[in-house]
């Protein structure tokens, strides 16, 4: 199964100039659904993991599967005063300016392993952000993954350090 075959394009989404990857059809097709999640554990090739942290808003719906097929807690990283308990934040850079991303400063235990999940790589601002607030907190990072690697703006630069997969490259 070709899983760039349930990838819309969308042209000029969110703004003209812009070709959006729309993974709502691999969303909306159980079986592309599941051949996905199952090429995401396959590349971990059962590393241990503790915890599976999804950056908002759509890092959490893949996040929330792996964490459910590899056995760990689930953690949300969200945006600025999302999140009800005490947090800490990292900030990362927008098209224009900054924003910052939450944790709660109790979701991760010194020496977790964990798996950061988001849906796309693209600058790599948000997935070092991510990666700074489990450090933080004392996290030992196995590996990044994304549905989807936009190789040409270089983000895995950003991450070099990680081990990080892809399960489509464009
Ligand atoms: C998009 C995407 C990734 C991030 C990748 O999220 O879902 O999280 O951008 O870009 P980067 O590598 O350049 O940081 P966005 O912030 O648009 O929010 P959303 O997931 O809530 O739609
Ligand atoms: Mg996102």
């Amino acid at each position: 199964m070709q899983l760039e075959n349930y990838i819309r394009d969308i042209q000029g989404f969110p703004k003209e100039g812009i070709l959006f990857k729309d993974i709502t059809p691999l969303l909306n097709d159980a079986k592309a659904r599941k051949e996905c999640l199952d090429t995401l554990v396959k590349s971990l090739k059962n590393q241990k993991i503790d915890k599976v942290v999804g950056a908002e808003s759509r890092g959490f719906l893949f996040g929330i599967l792996l964490a459910q097929e590899l056995n760990a807690g689930f953690v949300p990283v969200r945006k600025p005063n999302k999140l009800p308990y005490e947090t800490i934040s990292a900030s990362y850079d927008l098209e224009y300016g900054t924003d910052n991303l939450e944790i709660h400063i109790d979701a991760i235990q010194k020496g977790d392993k964990v798996l950061i999940h988001d849906d796309v790589l693209a600058t790599g601002g948000t997935a070092k952000a991510v990666c700074e607030l489990i450090e933080k907190l004392g996290g030992e990072i196995v590996q990044l993954n994304f549905l989807m690697e936009l190789t040409f703006l270089n983000g895995r630069e950003k991450i070099k350090e990680y081990d990080i997969f892809a399960a489509i490259t464009y």
